[in-house]
């Protein structure tokens, strides 16, 4: 858990893409922080669901990075084990998000029929559970088609008073109640080639801004 009152670590202690400079305010999780915690969560998830066969959902775009690592460490564990489990990556699209605001509405698009999770174990990838409304609707949406389980496993938990309650079953860093961008994490679009979880400056949510 990263409380209110950690300052974060000072921007020149790491490298980032000098096109970002001033625009960010300080790093809130360095990527190798980032690395060690997937680890984590993998073997938790993999000591839980066990060694069964899985669908693992990337809710894109954000939690690209974030799925592809966990994935990795999810293939390793089981490769180092007896029991070989076979594992599909599908994708869904979801954009709630303009500027720093959630737009209330989520828009799924992309990915594949939804049916083909009916009897299966579906893992969900999210990146981030800001007021849990979107991961609430997925959810939902999902459940329809009867899948055997479904685990939710997010990187980020922000503690929002406008959180409806939702929490992941898996949860990297739980996080103050600020925008943050980078590793895949995005402001508009911009940031997602920043390997940090930062915390976005004004100046950087103006010059971004649409
Ligand atoms: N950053 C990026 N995307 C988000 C955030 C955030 O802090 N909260 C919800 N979607
Ligand atoms: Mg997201």
């Amino acid at each position: 858990m990263i409380s209110d009152d950690w300052p974060g670590y000072h921007l020149d202690l790491f490298t980032y893409p000098q096109h970002y400079c001033g625009d960010l305010n300080r790093v809130l999780i360095p990527h190798g922080v980032i690395v060690d915690r997937t680890e984590k969560l993998a073997k938790d998830i993999m000591n839980d669901i066990g060694f069964c066969d899985m669908v693992v959902l990337c809710v894109l775009k954000g939690s690209y990075k974030f799925c592809a690592d966990l994935v990795e460490n999810l293939k390793n564990i089981s490769r180092n084990s007896d029991t070989f489990v076979s594992m599909k990556v599908d994708f869904i699209r979801l954009k709630s998000y303009q500027n720093d605001q959630s737009m209330g509405d989520m828009q799924i698009s992309g990915g594949d029929d939804l049916s083909k999770l009916a009897g299966k174990n579906v893992l969900i990838v999210e990146d981030i559970v800001g007021t849990g409304r979107t991961m609430k609707s997925l959810l939902g949406k999902i459940e329809k088609y009867k899948p055997n389980m479904i685990k939710v496993v997010s990187l980020l938990v922000k503690r929002t008073p406008r959180s409806d309650g939702f929490r992941p079953d898996y949860t990297g860093f739980e996080i103050p109640d600020l925008f943050v961008v980078g590793y895949a994490l995005d402001y508009n679009e911009y940031f997602r080639d920043l390997n940090h979880i930062c915390v976005i400056s004004e100046q950087g949510k103006g010059k971004y801004r649409v």
